[in-house]
């Protein structure tokens, strides 16, 4: 087919075609005898695809570098884009709700207040901006998915993160009052262990993960999981839209700050009547914290040291404080030193 038609079939323009020639996007072969181009069927998708990629805001430079992955299918290219643009969508809300802030202090306060109030709220959104970027995977998570299964020890060294794994994991399925055909979201959902104990139930379980390697594992073990790629401080979901939450051995991946912030994205999320289940590495409070760590340096257990001071271990207080002030009725469980669960059900 030549570029004319080839426009036309695609509803696009032979300027634009030959813009992407020109970035490298395509190749397409020219007829020796007149120069002209001629596109193949697999051209023709190509640039069907990079025109659907273009629609939805996709970079060029991100184009080429994800064309160049042959591994990569269509609907790979649009979660990654999806979560993208809920990022961009969740600072555009905080924004809106700060500017909406300002006004009303403006109107309501008197000139010298109002000034150094709208200037708080300006800090405000700025540290809120700072927290949601400054996110890092450090553990490189992507690099675990093939043996996350394996990894998962029951039993035996001086210190197992995952004793109580499997109670962990039931009761939180247990705890959550959940019927078919509602929605549950399982944040850092891993290879899905956890969200796949609520398929039989028939509820709809979206797992959400940063790592695009465990998704690909999830998926290829529990096909009915829904996954979608994912932040717990920016969910790719809309607001009120699901109405159950579970988590478990992934809220302590974040710090205090960032905790806090992930189950303010948890209520945008949530319906009115929905519940929060997550079983996590947490303390019961900082004076326990304290006394773990003495009882771990006294018994000289680096390994115990080691795994807490690398990662995040929440201070269950703090969480429960935070979920009681903002109308949830909270009950905990405590599986271990270690571990606990936290339900919350909105009043
Ligand atoms: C230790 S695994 C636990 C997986 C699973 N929930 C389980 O219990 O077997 C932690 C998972 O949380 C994910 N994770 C960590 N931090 C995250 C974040 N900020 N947002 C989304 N996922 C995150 C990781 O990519 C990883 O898949």
């Amino acid at each position: 087919m030549q570029i004319k038609e080839v426009a036309r079939k695609l509803n696009t323009t032979p300027r634009t075609i030959r813009f992407y020639e020109e970035k490298g996007l395509i190749t397409p072969k020219k007829n020796e005898g007149n120069d002209y181009r001629l596109f193949t069927d697999e051209e023709i998708s190509r640039l069907s695809t990079i025109l659907t990629l273009r629609e939805i805001g996709v970079p060029i430079r991100e184009i080429k570098k994800r064309l160049e992955n042959k591994n990569m299918t269509m609907s790979d290219y649009l979660n990654i884009q999806r979560s993208a643009l809920y990022e961009q969508w969740i600072e555009m809300k905080d924004m809106i709700t700060t500017i909406d802030r300002m006004i009303e202090v403006e109107q309501t306060d008197q000139v010298k207040h109002a000034i150094n109030n709208i200037y708080e709220l300006a800090q405000h959104l700025k540290n809120l901006k700072k927290i949601r970027k400054n996110w890092q995977d450090k553990w490189d998570f992507d690099s675990w998915a093939a043996d996350f299964d394996h990894y998962i020890k029951r039993d035996g060294h001086t210190f197992n993160v995952h004793q109580d794994y499997d109670e962990a994991l039931n009761r939180v399925i247990n705890t959550i009052e959940l019927a078919s055909g509602e929605t549950c979201v399982d944040i850092g959902t891993g290879t899905g262990n956890l969200g796949a104990k609520l398929l039989s139930k028939g509820v709809h379980v979206i797992g959400i993960d940063q790592s695009e390697q465990m998704l690909m594992v999830c998926k290829e073990k529990h096909p009915a999981i829904e996954t979608r790629k994912g932040h717990f401080l920016a969910l790719p979901l809309m607001d009120n839209q699901v109405d159950g939450i579970i988590s478990s051995y992934a809220l302590h991946h974040l710090t205090d700050n960032e905790k806090l912030l992930a189950l303010e994205e948890m209520t945008r999320v949530l319906k009115s009547n929905g519940q929060i289940c997550i079983a996590d590495l947490m303390f019961v409070n900082k004076e326990h914290r304290q006394q773990m760590m003495e009882t771990y340096r006294r018994e000289g257990n680096t390994e115990a040291i080691y795994s807490i001071e690398d990662e995040y271990y929440g201070d269950r207080s703090k969480l429960v404080d935070w979920l009681m002030q903002h109308d949830y009725i909270v009950e905990t469980y405590q599986f271990n030193n270690i571990l606990s669960m936290i339900y919350a059900k909105k009043k």
